[in-house]
């Protein structure tokens, strides 16, 4: 589903949500989460057949100096074991053009591996990792440091590249893309 973000938006969004006080466990915290607007990245990894990758809110900077990244991939996703074995990946920060490809990289319609990259363009700067030729920005990594904890491993990125293009994000909110005006 699509929306048009205004402010006027969230302001009616606020303003239907029940106030609710509630305990510390997984659904209220599902629900908590439900609010937080985030940018909607793609990471991605691997090489020819063995290429995969995910779409993702958890991509954010560890550090600006030194330049790190960090992601919170699911141990049994698919694309944990690809970023293990190729020892690096690429955040590819989504534009308002790129649902679409939000669509394929969550694995809606059951699209897996290459399958994903289809209908867009991708090439290659420092890492090997595969870069969204179009991104909002991309962000070519290598691991620095993976902690496996609880169903997630937080991954740290040491930066080797960047793409920057100067388009407008996607957001993630409610259940819902966004589209910043
Ligand atoms: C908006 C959105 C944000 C997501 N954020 C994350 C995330 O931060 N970490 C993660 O592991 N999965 C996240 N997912 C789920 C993965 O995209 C999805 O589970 C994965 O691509 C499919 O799993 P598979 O590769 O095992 O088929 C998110 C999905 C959506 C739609």
């Amino acid at each position: 589903m699509t929306q048009q973000y205004s402010k006027k938006d969230f302001q009616a969004l606020d303003d239907v949500l029940p106030f609710q006080d509630r305990g510390g466990d997984s659904d209220s915290l599902k629900l908590a989460l439900r609010s937080l607007a985030g940018g909607v990245s793609v990471i991605t990894a691997g090489d020819g057949d063995e290429r995969t990758g995910a779409t993702v809110t958890s991509a954010t900077a560890l550090s600006v100096d030194p330049p790190r990244m960090l992601v919170s991939l699911n141990r049994s996703s698919s694309t944990w074991p690809v970023v293990e074995k190729f020892g690096a990946f690429a955040v590819n920060i989504l534009g308002s053009r790129h649902e679409a490809l939000a669509n394929q990289f969550a694995g809606i319609g059951g699209l897996k591996g290459p399958d994903r990259y289809r209908g867009f363009e991708w090439t290659r700067l420092a890492t090997g990792a595969p870069l969204l030729d179009d991104a909002v920005a991309a962000i070519d990594c290598t691991i620095e440091e993976a902690i496996e904890r609880h169903s997630h491993v937080i991954v740290i990125g040491k930066v080797h590249a960047v793409r920057v293009t100067g388009r407008r994000s996607l957001v993630y909110q409610g259940g819902a893309y966004h589209h910043l005006g």
